[in-house]
């Protein structure tokens, strides 16, 4: 088949050359787009005195019906023609003749696909808003399940203070409401028609590049022709912030992968959820969560592999920019996969209250200690070093704090009162944590009645 730029070419393409450049096979995915920018495209032409009335709309008759086509799965996609654009372009002169030749007109494949890409990104940032929004809500449920169940917190992975089991879920609220908040920033700066800047310097005819914009729903429309088909920086972003959320998300994994082991027993994974081992019978395997804590590495790579690629690109627009579409397509997969699989995980969570509560019996109290000394006056360096004594008597001793009597107390400073037992609680100690932001009962039912209004719960 003869290529649209066969013009000046007196030798046919070699076929590793064919076979090496094609990108139909992986951006098929952006025909509706592609089908949808066609369509606002002859309207621009139509307007600008370019095509007539008749001839815009023979031309969108025939888009729609290849439209269709594709979805129908009908379409036969040939590598030969690229890439999607000169694909669709080459079936409608197929049939349409010197009229489709026209829908080219003023328009290069450089603005063309960025405005694809665009149109595609928004769409998917929709979706996948939806998904974190579930997955909150989710966040929020265990939440407000969990209010009177006190846990150990860990820092170093080493048992810190007590707080209530609410207070971890709406930890990982926060990260995924700040996730949220960058996804919809970069949709604003997605948002923006690149169309009609040619292939890099802006094009010839008076085309209304506003009424493109509103044929096509974009909020704004780009300034500057050579950045806009040379850049690849929302895109870059968007690979970020799926690689930042998946942190969120791998990081949560590997508690619960951790918290579902014999060892911890805080939480139990329903058996639908988990798989087995093909020699050892006894095994059940926390095999999502260790794949959604695995993929991340994915989306890290694929955010490297684009950076690589735009670093040190000369201005303007260069082939290599097609490298941008199989990590964002692996991205947009990958993403959607592992948010919908931690929401499936934390709707079917157990909490095991027992084991979640085990902050007896050990040294979680200490800084509450510490705290007790400096409200009766002792300076808090000071009061940590008594603390730290008590300690140490405790591990030679092999005693637990609920075991020490207040005339042991009294033996390490004469500021421990008769009031000491009776403040060494874990309910008394997550419960003066009442600035904002703590884990204290009260706040945190004020958190929770703020994260169901907000997730319209
Ligand atoms: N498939 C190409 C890409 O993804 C479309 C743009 C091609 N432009 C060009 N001048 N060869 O970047």
């Amino acid at each position: 088949m003869e290529k649209p730029w066969s013009g000046r070419f007196t030798q046919k393409t070699d076929a590793f050359v064919e076979e090496f450049t094609e990108s139909v096979s992986f951006d098929k995915t952006l025909a509706p787009y592609d089908i949808a920018q066609d369509i606002a495209h002859v309207k621009t032409l139509q307007k600008a005195g370019i095509l007539s009335q008749e001839e815009a709309e023979r031309l969108i008759k025939e888009l729609k019906k290849i439209k269709e086509e594709i979805e129908e799965g009908r379409f036969e996609w040939r590598k030969e023609l690229e890439d999607v654009h000169m694909n669709i372009e080459a079936k409608l002169t197929e049939r349409l003749g010197e009229l489709g030749k026209k829908l080219h007109t003023a328009r290069s494949r450089n603005d063309q696909v960025t405005t694809d890409e665009r149109l595609y990104l928004k769409d998917q940032i929709r979706e996948i808003r939806k998904l974190l929004s579930d997955l909150r809500r989710r966040l929020v449920l265990l939440a407000e399940m969990s209010v009177d169940i006190i846990m150990p917190s860990y820092t170093h992975l080493q048992r810190a203070q007590p707080i209530r089991a609410s207070f971890y879920f709406l930890a990982y609220r926060e990260a995924f409401l700040k996730d949220d908040e960058r996804f919809l920033d970069l949709y604003r700066r997605t948002d923006e028609l690149t169309l009609g800047s040619g292939a890099v310097a802006g094009v010839d005819f008076p085309l209304d590049r506003f009424l493109t914009a509103e044929e096509l729903g974009f909020n704004r429309v780009s300034r500057n022709a050579m950045f806009a088909t040379a850049e690849r920086d929302f895109i870059a972003e968007f690979l970020f912030v799926c690689a930042l959320t998946a942190q969120h998300l791998s990081r949560l994994a590997e508690d619960l992968i951790l918290w579902n082991t014999d060892e911890f027993g805080f939480v139990e994974l329903p058996d639908k959820l988990c798989t087995g081992s093909s020699i050892m019978p006894q095994k059940k395997n926390p095999d999502v969560l260790e794949l959604i804590r695995a993929k991340t590495g994915r989306l890290y790579g694929n955010l490297i592999a684009l950076l690589t690629v735009l670093k040190a690109l000369p201005m303007a627009y260069n082939r290599d920019l097609q490298e941008d579409k199989e990590p964002l397509f692996d991205t947009v997969k990958t993403i959607k996969d592992i948010l919908k699989g931690m929401t499936l995980i934390l709707g079917e969570l157990k909490l095991k209250r027992e084991r979640l509560s085990s902050v007896s019996g050990n040294l979680l109290l200490i800084t509450d200690l510490a705290n007790y000394l400096v409200e009766k006056g002792v300076p808090f360096r000071e009061a940590h070093r008594i603390a730290g004594n008590v300690v140490s008597y405790l591990l030679s001793e092999k005693k637990t704090l609920e075991e020490m009597s207040t005339e042991e107390f009294k033996r390490f400073s004469e500021k421990f009162g008769d009031d000491v037992k009776r403040t060494l609680t874990p309910e008394h100690s997550t419960d003066k944590k009442r600035t904002y932001g703590g884990t204290s009962r009260e706040a945190i039912l004020k958190m929770i009645e703020v994260a169901k209004i907000e997730e319209g719960l």
